[in-house]
Order: structure tokens, then C-alpha cells, then sequence
């Protein structure tokens, strides 16, 4: 049976390694914070990796899910990070949304070691990782996902090939740009509708089951219509992080991109207002509280 490690067991990559535990595989987990990778190691009779360079050592597959560049970069080039545990036979997968160009730059050092290398963010929330439902995006060269795809098989329910390395992470952003638009959208619609005397619940029902429908609007119901009670799944953190990105590589490549710029300005006001801790769906809470009380007829 061959070894998966996963390198970040935070809210995404803890729910990656159920599913591979349910799965059956054989698993390795490595997260920077030892406590939280500890206990889940316990819960899923795995075992515990000393570094990420062992955990490449001594898997097939590796799998990072971390949150933003900085910690790629610090899991991947450190002195027993990644990169330095590599082997032949081996392939590293870097999972987590972050600028084209970082799996880019590891690739020399990959290959010189004789690792395959790809780039594979997800579509998806907790849930969908949870449920191994989630849309991975593929970047790299075909061999090398020909031999990661049984492990990714074990998350997803679509797997697509973009292109070159670095594809899979630009094609990240390019989804993300929907999905925070869409998130964006729900809070104001939500808002007009509850401003204007509907029950909250019930505009939810109508969206979620309208035109405009998404799998997104589904499993971000208790999240809107609850938001207080409901679990974070993305942070608003993580959002303005993605937002950030997505408006710099519209920059880079000359694209005007002004819903996402709405919508990181957005996110940032809800920042402002309730922390970066709160889930991504806390716009419509910090939207809620901005806006005016005129009654519900329009208020003339
Ligand atoms: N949550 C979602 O719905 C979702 C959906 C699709 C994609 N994503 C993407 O998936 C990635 C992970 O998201 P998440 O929600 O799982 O985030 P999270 O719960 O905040 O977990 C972040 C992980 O990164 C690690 N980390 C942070 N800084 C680090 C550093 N400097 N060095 C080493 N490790 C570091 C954390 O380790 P510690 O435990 O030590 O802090 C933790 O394992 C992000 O890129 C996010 O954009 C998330």
C-alpha cells in the first residue's frame, strides 16, 4: 500500500486526512502546531511524521494544505522542510491557494531529486473535503499526476488537468473570483430581502433553490441564515488573502477584475468590524449592521 503524508493538518487539511483514513490509506501527518496533528493522528490511527522532510522521505505521495505563501515556502524550503526529504519515486503536491509562481519555484530543486512535483489546489469547503467532494485543479506534468491520482481520488469527485505547473494555482484564482463574488452577492441579497420584511430563512430557501442556486448557496445556508451558531469553514482571513491575490495577478496580467476589488474591500470592512477569525459569510453580518433601518415599505 503506499504511503500519503499531509503537511498542514489545519481546517482543510485535517478534513483531507479523513477522508483518506476512511479511504484506507496508509497515513502520515506532519502540521507545525504538534498538539492538532497529534490528536487527529490519534482519532485516525495515524502516525506522526518528525518533519516535513520525513514525511517526504517517507511517502509516495505529499500532500501540503497550508494557509498562505509564507508557510509554503517556510514548510517546503526549510533546512527539513519538503523539498529537503524528497526522494526519486516519490511526488510532492502543494494543495493550498497561493500565487502561481511559488510551485514554480520549486521545481529545480524537486526534479534534481528526482520528485514529481504538481501543483493541485481544491474547490470546496470542509464539507466537501470531509465527504471527498471536492474539484482539484491540476498543474504539472501528466506522469507525475498519473501517479498522484489515486490519492487524489480519495478527495475529490472531479479532478481536472490544467496545464503546466503553476495552471492548477492560477486556475484557483480564477474559480475563487466566482465564488467570492457569489459569497459577496448572497450577503446584499440576503440584506434587501430582510430589509425589506421577508423572514430571513425563507429569502435563504428562495435563493437556494432559484436560478442563482450553486452548490455554494446550498452548504453556506446555516452559515448565512445562523450565523452566530453556524462553524467557520473559511475565514475572512483566508478571504481577503485569496481576494488579495486574485487582484494582484488581474494587475500582473493587465485584467481590470472590478467585482473581486469590490469584494476585497468588502471583506476588508468585515475585518474592520469583526476579525479575521469569523467566517467568510460574516460580509452579510458586517452588512447588516451598516446599513440603515428604514422600513420595510422603502421608507418613502
Ligand atoms: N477552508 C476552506 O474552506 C478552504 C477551501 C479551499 C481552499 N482553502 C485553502 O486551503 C489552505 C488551508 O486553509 P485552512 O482553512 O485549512 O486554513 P487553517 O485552518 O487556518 O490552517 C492553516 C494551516 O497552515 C499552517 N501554517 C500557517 N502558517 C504556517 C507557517 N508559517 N509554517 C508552517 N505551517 C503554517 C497551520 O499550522 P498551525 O496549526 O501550526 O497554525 C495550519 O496547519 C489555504 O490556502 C486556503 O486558502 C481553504
Amino acid at each position: 500500500m503506499s504511503t500519503v503524508a499531509v503537511v498542514g493538518t489545519g481546517r482543510m487539511g485535517s478534513a483531507m486526512a479523513r477522508s483518506l483514513a476512511r479511504a484506507g490509506s496508509d497515513l502520515l501527518l506532519y502540521n507545525r502546531t504538534e498538539d492538532r496533528c497529534r490528536q487527529l493522528a490519534g482519532e485516525l490511527g495515524a502516525r506522526v511524521a518528525d518533519s516535513p522532510a520525513d514525511a517526504a522521505a517517507a511517502a509516495d505521495v505529499t500532500i501540503t494544505m497550508l494557509a498562505d505563501e509564507a508557510a509554503v515556502r517556510a514548510v517546503w524550503q526549510a533546512d527539513d522542510g519538503l523539498l529537503a526529504g524528497a526522494g526519486p519515486g516519490g511526488v510532492l503536491v502543494d494543495m493550498s491557494t497561493v500565487p502561481p509562481d511559488v510551485i514554480r519555484s520549486f521545481e529545480a530543486a524537486a526534479r534534481e531529486r528526482g520528485a514529481g512535483i504538481l501543483d493541485a489546489p481544491v474547490s470546496g469547503s470542509v464539507q466537501l473535503a470531509e465527504t471527498a467532494k471536492l474539484t482539484i485543479m491540476v498543474g504539472g506534468e501528466a506522469a507525475d499526476l498519473e501517479r498522484a491520482r489515486p490519492v487524489l481520488e480519495r478527495l475529490a469527485t472531479r479532478i481536472t488537468h490544467i496545464g503546466p505547473l503553476g495552471s492548477g494555482a492560477a486556475m484557483k484564482l480564477s474559480v475563487n473570483t466566482l465564488i467570492f463574488a457569489l459569497n459577496q452577492a448572497v450577503a446584499e441579497a440576503l440584506v434587501l430581502a430582510e430589509r425589506s420584511g421577508i423572514e430571513r430563512a425563507t429569502a435563504y430557501e428562495v435563493f437556494a433553490t432559484s436560478a442563482a442556486g450553486a452548490p455554494y448557496v446550498g452548504y453556506k445556508r446555516d452559515a448565512f441564515v445562523d450565523p452566530e451558531a453556524a462553524e467557520v469553514a473559511f475565514s475572512l482571513g483566508l478571504a481577503e488573502k485569496d481576494l488579495r491575490l486574485i487582484v494582484e495577478q488581474a494587475d500582473r496580467i493587465g485584467v481590470r477584475a472590478p467585482q473581486a476589488r469590490t469584494d476585497l474591500e468588502q471583506v476588508r470592512a468585515a475585518i474592520g468590524d469583526l476579525g479575521e477569525d469569523r467566517d467568510a459569510s460574516a460580509v452579510a453580518v458586517n452588512l447588516r449592521s451598516a446599513s440603515g433601518s428604514a422600513s420595510p415599505s422603502g421608507g418613502g
